[in-house]
């Protein structure tokens, strides 16, 4: 089983090419600690909309930064996207190997006891590169990396805004299922979403 530590020593442990069909080839890859300036203008290239559904603390280099300097120092594992060869990153996918106590609490309340086999994801693709199937295209390599680090399910982090029909289309199609519904801080109902990963094959 793969730790943090691991993939922060040795990044092409998860990196991997992908073709795409209508657009550049990009690389899946770890975020490392060099990213920040590419990371920054991923992050204000955002569009308001993208902003609104995918919510950071900032959209400039502090964030950026922030992001870099968390690799292997707590539970949050991060992924890009990136262009070839522009180097440009288009997206980033979010794990976290950890889980908050209300997220506990709204799980038990379906019914569903979350635990050490349980990670939170969540992805944000440049606006360009968004609605045209590359989520999907990644999707397999997302569920691989929770795999590999012993994980049996997948849960959104923070759920998904219920006025995100893309999104909430996307987490559908790639065996994601409603685990029931919550109002934010922010007074907007969101959605929660679970997806049972086959074992590895072999
Ligand atoms: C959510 C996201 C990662 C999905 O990746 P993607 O590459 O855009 O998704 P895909 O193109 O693979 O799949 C989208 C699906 O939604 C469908 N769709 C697009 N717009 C839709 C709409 N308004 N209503 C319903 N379905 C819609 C597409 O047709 C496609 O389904 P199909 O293949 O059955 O036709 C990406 O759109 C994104 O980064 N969005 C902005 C940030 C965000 O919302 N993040 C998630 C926060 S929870």
């Amino acid at each position: 089983m793969l730790t943090l530590t691991e993939v922060a020593d040795d990044p092409l442990l998860l990196t991997r090419r992908l073709a795409l069909n209508d657009a550049p080839e990009v690389v899946f890859r770890p975020l490392v600690r060099t990213d920040a300036d590419r990371l920054a203008e991923f992050l204000a290239g955002l569009s308001h909309e993208s902003r609104r559904l995918s919510t950071f603390d900032g959209y400039g280099l502090a964030t950026a930064q922030e992001l870099c300097d968390a690799i292997a120092r707590y539970d949050k594992l991060r992924l890009v996207l990136e262009e070839v060869p522009s180097g440009r990153i288009v997206g980033l996918l979010e794990f976290s190997l950890d889980l908050p106590p209300g997220d506990l609490a709204r799980y038990r309340e379906a019914g569903i006891r979350l635990g050490p086999a349980d990670c939170r994801f969540g992805p944000t693709l440049a606006d360009d590169y968004q609605g045209r199937g590359v989520g999907t295209r990644v999707f397999p390599l997302v569920a691989d990396v929770a795999r590999r680090f012993g994980r049996r399910r997948i849960i959104l982090w923070g759920g998904v805004l219920a006025d995100n029909p893309r999104a909430i289309r996307f987490y559908r199609k790639n065996g994601f299922h409603s685990v029931g519904s919550f109002t934010g801080a922010d007074g907007l109902r969101s959605l929660d979403m679970m997806l049972n990963l086959d074992p590895l094959p072999g």
